[in-house]
């Protein structure tokens, strides 16, 4: 039997959602909730056998529903997901998990409780470039992670909700913290606000994290330029994941730097560079979303937890929070309470 399904937020990216888990084989969109008529009939145009509503306590009341995916806008996601919980729904919210930490815990706490699951739409974690990525640095092909640089940055969409950094460096945290394997330990931040008022369009993020290793985010709503890039330094090896290329994202750069100390000459330091080949990896891409939300509902069906979940998401927003309070003390750095994953 396959799982049935609900949307609530049928907007830009939830009907996304309907798109893909309508593909999926596993699973039944039988429900969709949008405070919005004209969402609502959308989807009935589309998809004829939906059942609909515009209210969120009709599905926490539909016994038939078993899981839920939570796609409104981010500030409702602590009201919303709570009910679904509290109802007894298996529960996948978009990113970022609340607006604050505290909201995050609660949420976790709860689903912990009722033995619910809760994921967040960490979608880069399913992407088989980040995937590689991470493969690239659990294997040791790169060696030691010194730093990693993000960059994502166009002109818009702009939201004028929640600030850049919730909406488009929850993704890129999200992706360091997957492949470093914990969540940072200290962030500083410097952001400003040109076009909504008390939202900030541009964000420079630093984040330290247990160890040596550094991380840098660059996100924007004001840049004539769509990039969506990480770089990867490590000891060995380097690599840089470009998103906008559909066909060849990651190249491995064999280039590094070996220390070496002549005795001879009084311990003096001689840097040898190594300016190897450049690799590139077969991938084959599929859809990040689809991927996602496949994953969610093989956790439904066998009560496994996944791969991103709730405090995965509560990791996150501790350090957007972080964040929003650094830009707003002129970048003064912020400890966070656990670095770990
Ligand atoms: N993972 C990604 O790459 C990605 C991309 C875009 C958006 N998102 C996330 O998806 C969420 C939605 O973004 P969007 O761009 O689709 O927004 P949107 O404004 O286009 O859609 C939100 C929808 O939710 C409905 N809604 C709002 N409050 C509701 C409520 N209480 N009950 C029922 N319906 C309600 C609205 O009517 C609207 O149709 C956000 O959290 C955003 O961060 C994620």
């Amino acid at each position: 039997m396959p799982v049935e399904v609900a949307v609530i937020g049928c907007g830009q990216w939830g009907a996304n959602h309907v798109r893909v888990l309508s593909e999926i084989r596993e699973a039944r969109v039988a429900l969709c909730v949008d405070a919005d008529a004209k969402r609502l009939a959308a989807v009935t145009q589309r998809y004829p056998g939906v059942r609909t509503t515009a209210k969120v306590d009709d599905l926490c009341a539909d016994k038939t529903v078993q899981a839920v995916v939570v796609a409104t806008p981010s500030a409702s996601h602590h009201a919303v997901v709570k009910a679904c919980l509290e109802a007894g729904k298996d529960v996948l919210c978009e990113k970022p998990l609340t607006v604050t930490a505290a909201q995050s815990r609660e949420l976790v706490d709860l689903a912990e409780k009722a033995g619910r699951i809760l994921m967040v739409g960490h979608v880069f974690v399913f992407n088989q470039g980040i995937q590689k990525l991470r493969e690239l640095i659990s294997t040791g092909v790169l060696g030691e992670v010194y730093y990693l640089h993000a960059a994502r940055t166009n002109l818009g969409p702009i939201r004028t909700d929640v600030n850049v950094a919730y909406d488009l460096a929850t993704h890129d945290i999200s992706i360091f913290n997957h492949l470093l394997g914990a969540g940072p330990s200290e962030v500083s931040a410097r952001g400003q606000v040109y076009l909504s008022p008390a939202v900030e369009d541009v964000a420079f993020i630093s984040l330290a994290y247990p160890g040596r290793a550094l991380a840098h985010v660059h996100v924007s709503w004001l840049d004539p330029r769509k990039v969506r890039e990480i770089t990867v330094v490590g000891d060995r090896k380097m690599a840089v994941w470009n998103d906008m290329d559909a066909i060849e994202p990651i190249r491995i750069y064999d280039k590094g730097v070996v220390t070496k100390t002549y005795y001879e000459t009084y311990g003096e330091f001689h840097y040898a560079l190594r300016d190897g080949d450049i690799v590139i990896p077969k991938i084959a891409l599929h859809e990040p979303l689809k991927a996602q939300d496949s994953h969610f509902v093989s956790c439904v069906a066998a009560r496994s937890a996944p791969i991103s979940s709730g405090r995965d998401g509560w990791r996150v927003v501790q350090a957007l929070e972080a964040i929003q309070q650094s830009m707003r003390q002129g970048g003064a750095p912020i400890k966070l309470p656990s670095g770990q994953g």
